[in-house]
């Protein structure tokens, strides 16, 4: 781990943002299409971490935003959509950038929910655009901390724009304890809180409420959960 200079000149960035890329591509060639794959060396934490994100979800999910279609962004083989959104919406529609984590949702992992997808997109989430007025909720777990600070201001920008009345999106991320860390092996950026809520409010939207994942061991990184419009 070292300590990531944010302030990069501008001719550089691209080649940053590259090399972000392809590194994070290479790192998950070598996971397996599993839950072990998508918790790392936590598994046991995962439906704890889905309890979480059920509850924080009913603070603005039904009643509140509608419950016609969520998005789920680096939806890996599918655990968060299959643990917490398919039992609240009508229809689904997941992107992650590796093949062969959407074909293991789609012809293993999902089982009968695999029917509620409308669309797979096998994309890298900084060159997605969503269209517009679409969703209801846009979940991003463990995927912002894929994206430089430009590309996921700019991802969220263009989400904003494809919220329905009332949408949300959530952002659940490992957030650093100090400053800003980069991980050289997955080529994830670690941001602390006050980082994240920066970029949030710099891409035009509002914090709706902010909460901390309970129960995790004290020895990982501290998770949070954000809701925005
Ligand atoms: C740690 S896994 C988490 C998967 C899922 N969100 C979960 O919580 O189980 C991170 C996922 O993000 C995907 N990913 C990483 N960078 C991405 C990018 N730039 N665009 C789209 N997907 C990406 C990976 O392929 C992987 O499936």
């Amino acid at each position: 781990m070292f300590q990531l200079n944010l302030i990069m000149i501008p001719q550089l960035t691209f080649i940053f943002q590259l090399q972000h890329k392809i590194r994070a591509q290479n790192f998950y060639k070598d996971v397996p299409a599993s839950e072990e794959g998508m918790m790392g060396d936590f598994v046991e934490i995962s439906e704890i971490d889905l309890e979480g994100s059920r509850q924080f979800l009913k603070k603005f999910g039904p009643g509140k935003a509608g419950t016609k279609r969520a998005l789920d962004c680096g939806c890996g083989i599918g655990r968060v959509s299959k643990g917490v959104l398919f039992p609240v919406f009508e229809s689904m529609e997941m992107l992650d950038m590796m093949e062969e984590f959407i074909l293991h949702a789609h012809e293993v992992y999902l089982g009968d929910y695999a029917d509620r997808v409308e669309a797979y997109y096998l994309y890298n989430l900084q060159e997605f655009s969503p269209l517009t007025k679409r969703y209801d909720v846009i979940w991003l777990q463990w995927v912002a901390c894929h994206l430089t600070d430009k590309d996921l201001m700019e991802f969220l920008m263009r989400a904003k724009q494809s919220l329905r009345p009332n949408g949300v999106i959530f952002i659940k991320d490992n957030m650093a304890r100090q400053g800003c860390k980069l991980d050289p092996i997955d080529s994830s950026i670690i941001r602390h809180l006050d980082i994240m809520k920066n970029i949030i409010q710099t891409a035009g939207l509002t914090i709706l409420d902010v909460e901390k994942q309970e129960g995790f061991p004290e020895a990982i990184v501290p998770v949070w959960m954000i809701a925005m419009h």
